[in-house]
């Protein structure tokens, strides 16, 4: 057996346990997968130990990017108990906290590292008004002074924008110019330079209103003084890894060094402004909040089909096996299951963290996992011996 802890019969009670496994640099290096990681998967399966698949990786429909892994690992997955970063944007549609908020039918600007993919992410999701910068780019080429660097792409994917922009002596009016209402960051984007500005265009604008500039922007003679506070639209960043693991020998820039050129730029422009973005993806609450709401309904199917009839609030622990201490290991550590579940952090040494990059004495306080292992099979071995 692959473990020592044999589970062939079935118990009286369901294990009480459950795992959550990032992708990245645990069970894949970019397109390969990772030692033990295929069988480890199959093993918890054939078992009936339920786990779900937690990553900062986007930009494919969910649908999608399981068929690939399911194809690269050689173990049938679904979507699930699947959670890419940008899976939680879902609930904005409904308006998260209230259907006031509700952004379905508002107008949204994403991006990514395929723009169009991201908009097709967002559609599927329910977000019915979707640009991308290739639209804003192909109706106004002149948001844009420099060659684009993906002009093919661009001109392949945009679309007509629903509204023109606005222009001063132009005859427009703000009721027929386009209004941004939220922005999003699916992944990672490939153009920081049209897409910064396009950013920042919005974050200086009058409530969205692309080709605007806030009157409110740094007013010292208004009370409520400063930037961003003239109902231009949220900032959304789905993933704030500055590294992820990847085919090459040393971490590479992530979505979250895109993140930082955004607010550096944005200090710049205000004076030493910080800011304001909401960003989801591990290591923040809402994403774990999400991930456990999601095995719960995962874990209740597996049991419903084996016989099982738990009652809900049974889940007493949950592994969360990742390679990056600030994402995987910190959210885990940080998060405070509602439901008193306990979210334990193995980290392992496939991926972002090594003994010789960043080292031992990094892992303190938030960063400090419950246990450090060789690779994910260790790290299930590891978790089954604990539960005994
Ligand atoms: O872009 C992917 C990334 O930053 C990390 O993915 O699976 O390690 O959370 P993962
Ligand atoms: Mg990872």
């Amino acid at each position: 057996a692959l473990y020592s802890t044999q589970r062939e019969t079935k118990s009286e009670t369901p294990p009480s346990f459950a795992f959550a496994f990032d992708i990245d640099g645990v069970l894949l290096h970019v397109a390969k997968p990772i030692p033990g990681a295929a069988k480890t998967l199959r093993y918890l399966q054939d078992h009936n130990i339920p786990f779900i698949l937690l990553t900062n990786g986007g930009g494919k429909l969910e649908a999608e990017r399981v068929k690939d892994l399911s194809s690269k690992l050689g173990v049938h997955l679904t979507t699930e108990n699947f959670v890419q970063s940008h899976t939680p944007f879902r609930q904005l549609v409904e308006g998260g906290d209230g259907e006031e908020n509700s952004l379905r039918d508002k107008t949204i600007l994403v991006t990514g590292a395929d723009a169009a993919k991201c908009r097709d992410i967002a559609e599927s999701y329910g977000f019915k008004n979707v640009i991308t910068p290739a639209d804003i780019l192909f109706a106004h080429p002149s948001v844009f002074p420099f060659d684009p660097l993906l002009e093919s792409v661009y001109a392949s994917t945009h679309r007509a924008l629903p509204k023109p922009i606005y222009a001063p002596g132009g005859g427009r009016s703000l009721t027929n110019s386009l209004k941004i209402d939220a922005m999003f960051v699916f992944n990672d984007p490939r153009d920081w330079a049209l897409d910064i500005q396009v950013i920042a265009d919005l974050l200086l604008s009058h409530a969205g209103y692309l080709g605007t500039y806030s009157s409110k922007n740094a007013d010292p003679s208004l009370p409520a003084c400063g930037w961003q506070q003239d109902g231009q639209p949220p900032l959304y960043f789905s993933n704030a890894d500055l590294f992820w693991s990847t085919g090459f020998h040393l971490p590479r820039f992530g979505q979250g060094a895109f993140q930082a050129a955004v607010a550096g730029v944005w200090r710049r422009i205000t004076g030493g402004h910080e800011l304001q973005r909401r960003a989801i993806g591990k290591p923040y609450g809402e994403t774990y909040r999400f991930a456990e709401l999601v095995l719960g309904a995962h874990r209740h199917e597996i049991l419903r089909t084996q016989g099982y009839h738990e009652p809900p609030g049974t889940l007493r622990s949950v592994y969360m096996v990742g390679d990056n201490p600030e994402s995987d290991i910190a959210g885990a550590n940080e998060y405070a299951s509602e439901v008193g579940t306990e979210w334990c952090s193995v980290l392992v040494r496939t991926g972002v963290w090594s003994p010789e990059r960043g080292g031992q004495e990094v892992l303190k306080g938030r960063l400090e996992p419950k246990v450090v292992v060789d690779d994910v099979e260790a790290a299930v071995r590891w978790a089954l011996e604990r539960e005994g």
